[in-house]
């Protein structure tokens, strides 16, 4: 029997069972922010509490600058929370997985166009970087294989690479050879790269889709030239593509551009299925043109998980809900549901550039715009605010847009980017050009930092 003397911490723990979330003790109560903590607490609270705080983030749906899924399907959706509980690794215990693997693996050979006479293979990662990370550590080990003693290895690519081709070089012990930018042209150029090429090349790079503009790399060109450089010298240097966010669009928007393993030096290439992939994170693949490209020293065999398996990926357990889900997509759209989203995404942020251009605000970085990338910088003219200014401004409506300097060299170039995913419509296309109007004249009347920050440090987000 409750009597007036108990205090309301009792009657709260007498009651909690029937209490709702919100009357129990724990609201009021200091959380575990640092220290492991002592005692348990209900699920409905830690739940709610967890989930409370997480309205502190921005809506996914407003993050333009990200380039990673934020929407699926209610069925995608049912079928990664029904194989939440799977580690994709355990092939033995969930072989029919590892089956479903292999298909999506077949697929992407396929789509990237991978020649009948060779036998592709590849792997499902975490996502593009440990994607790049892998294929460049086979040309390595290819490269120590026919490498003369005491020579040490390099690797040629553009400074718009993602940080994860520099993380590459540096985890792994392989000279870079950067490519810087200039003003007006932020994509390499094959003179560019035949002036540091040599025998302990152990690959090129090249950006399908850079992080920066969303510009393509010459892949075409580099190719011929790595082409012309086995002929002349027998030096046979493999080209690596990045085609993290292309790779799902251009096969299907651009199906005649040439840039995939139709080009005879491409060994290599990576793509990430949490991007354009349509599926959320964290997928990525790695698909060699042949299986002679990838070295069998990088292979281990354990038995731990019951049955002799090979593991040839950096990291080892992940999930397989988003190997399934990647099928899913695969499955339900089609080449047809493909080409449909990408050609929507493509005609949205065409039509975002040509408004914000109209404007005459802002020049376009990218107009060829072959993926759905606006990336854009504040006319010269323009000297009440920066782009910076901009993102904040618009953060008060919950967009979130990426702002950041081009690399070294062309770093006094600062831009502001939209990656338009299959959930901007054009609806929202408009909303956000009145809103980036709205923002303009605001900061216009009352001045912005006026502060330009041209560290070259500041990375887009992907
Ligand atoms: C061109 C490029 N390469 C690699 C990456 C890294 O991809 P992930 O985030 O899938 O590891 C990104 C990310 O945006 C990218 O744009």
């Amino acid at each position: 029997m409750l009597t007036k003397k108990n205090n309301l911490s009792e009657l709260e723990d007498s009651e909690k069972g029937h209490a709702s979330t919100y009357s129990s003790r724990f609201f009021k109560e200091d959380i575990p922010k640092y220290e492991f903590p002592e005692n348990s607490m209900p699920a409905n609270a830690a739940y709610q509490m967890i989930h409370d705080e997480l309205n502190m983030d921005a809506n996914p749906s407003l993050n333009l600058a990200s380039f990673v899924t934020t929407w699926m399907e209610p069925e995608a959706e049912k079928l990664i929370t029904e194989n939440l509980h799977k580690n994709f690794i355990d092939h033995d215990e969930y072989p029919q997985t590892e089956v479903i693997h292999n298909r999506c693996v077949n697929m992407l050979a396929r789509l990237f166009n991978a020649p009948e006479e060779c036998k592709s293979i590849g792997a499902a990662t975490i996502g593009s970087s440990e994607a790049i990370m892998l294929g460049l550590l086979a040309h390595k080990w290819k490269w120590k294989k026919r490498a003369k003693k005491g020579a040490e290895p390099n690797i040629i690519f553009g400074a718009e690479v993602h940080v994860c081709w520099e993380k590459f070089a540096r985890y792994f012990d392989v000279e870079m050879r950067v490519i810087p930018l200039e003003k007006g042209r932020y994509v390499i150029s094959a003179d560019e790269v035949e002036k540091r090429i040599d025998e302990n090349t152990i690959a090129v790079g090249a950006i399908l889709g850079t992080t920066y503009s969303g510009q393509a790399d010459p892949i075409e060109e580099i190719n011929d030239l790595l082409l012309k450089i086995k002929n002349k010298k027998g030096w046979d240097i493999p080209l690596h593509v990045d085609a993290a966010s292309g790779g799902f669009v251009i096969p299907f928007t651009s199906p005649d551009f040439v840039w995939d393993f139709r080009l005879e030096q491409v060994k290599s290439i990576n793509v990430s299925g949490h991007k354009y992939g349509l599926v959320y994170p964290g997928i990525g693949w790695i698909i060699y043109r042949d299986e002679s490209d990838f070295p069998k020293d990088l292979v281990f065999k354990v038995n731990y998980l019951g049955g002799w398996m090979p593991t040839y990926t950096l990291n080892f357990s992940c999930n397989a809900s988003f190997v399934l889900a990647q099928y899913y997509n695969f499955l339900r759209l089609g080449r047809e549901g493909y080409n449909h989203i990408m050609t929507n995404c493509v005609a949205n942020a065409q039509y975002l550039s040509q408004k914000l251009k109209d404007s005459e605000k802002f020049e376009m970085i990218n107009d060829a715009q072959m993926l759905p990338i606006v990336a854009v910088k504040l006319k010269d003219s323009i000297t009440n605010y920066t782009v910076y200014d901009l993102s904040s401004k618009l953060r008060e409506r919950g967009w979130v847009m990426a702002a950041y300097t081009m690399p070294e060299n062309a770093q006094e170039i600062a831009l502001l980017r939209v990656v338009v995913r299959e959930n901007f419509s054009r609806d929202m296309a408009d909303i956000l050009f009145q809103d980036i109007e709205n923002a303009c004249a605001a900061l216009d009347s009352k001045g912005g930092t006026k502060k330009p920050e041209i560290d070259g440090k500041h990375r887009p987000i992907c």
